[in-house]
Order: C-alpha cells, then structure tokens, then sequence
C-alpha cells in the first residue's frame, strides 16, 4: 500500500492508504480525527467540510492521493481552546441541536468569512447554503455567522 504525508492542523502525519480512500476516513480512521463527520459520502451534505490550503472542501469525494502538499485543517485544528470567532459565535448563539453537522457548518463559515469578513446577510445565507442541517438550525447558523462577522 502506498504512503501518505499529510500536513494534518500543523503537524505531519505519514499514512499508508489505498490511493483511492477519501480523505476523511484517512482523518477520521487512520489519524482518529473524529470531529469531521460523514454524512452522505457524495458530496452533497457539507458534514465532511474541512480546510484544504485554507478552502472549504469535502473530505469524504477527496482521495487521499489527490491531497498532495495540501496543509489539512479540520475542525480541532481550527483553534486553540475553541476560540475562533465562529466558533465563539457559535456558543453565544447556542447553534447546535444534535450538533452533527456542526463541524461542517464552522469550518464552511470559517473559510467563507476568510475571503469576505463583511458579508451580507444574502451572501451569508449563499456562502452556507450547501450545507445540510437535519435540524433545521438554519436560522441560528445564519446568525451565529452574521455575529461572527462583525
Ligand atoms: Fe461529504 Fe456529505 S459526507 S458532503
């Protein structure tokens, strides 16, 4: 089986992977990242999110050997003591209901207000849209980035 080095929320990792096995069950598995969920394993959910050079992007169609130089951030690298300011957000407004998809959702919100730290409520609403809340916590995720934007 062929190896992997990952730069994996700053610190190297080498894995020995099938070059086919997406990236999130190489965090999740193999380096027991479990903050990263998965949800439909097609791309379409958003749980899987995390940060590949700072852009939010799906773990679970990546495979590991498309990774390459990469610097991997998943949600417990996203900061010290859960003190990112989405993350503080998050708390203040009390996001989460059954609280799986939110690491998806921060890690979206983290990298969207990266590139736009003073966004419309519109651009908000568009930036998240592609990630799935069974909940329905929509309303409380919008304004939890709202509040992390100002
Ligand atoms: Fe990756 Fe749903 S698990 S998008």
């Amino acid at each position: 089986m062929p190896t992997y080095n990952l730069n994996v929320n700053k610190k190297n990792h080498t894995v020995e992977a099938d070059e086919n096995m997406p990236l999130l069950w190489v965090l999740r598995d193999l380096l027991d990242l479990v903050g990263t969920k998965f949800g439909c394993g097609i791309g379409q959910c958003g749980a899987c999110t995390i940060h590949l050079d700072g852009a939010a992007s799906r773990s679970c169609l990546m495979p590991v050997s498309s990774v390459g130089d990469a610097k991997i951030t998943t949600i417990e690298g996203l900061s010290e003591d859960n003190s990112h300011p989405v993350q503080k957000a998050w708390k203040e407004v009390d996001v989460p209901q059954c609280g799986y998809c939110q690491a998806g959702q921060i890690m979206t919100a983290s990298a969207f207000l990266e590139e736009n730290s003073s966004p419309t409520k519109e651009e908000v609403r568009s930036a998240m849209h592609g990630n799935i809340c069974r909940c329905s916590a929509y309303n409380r995720i919008e304004e939890a980035v709202n509040l992390a934007a100002k």
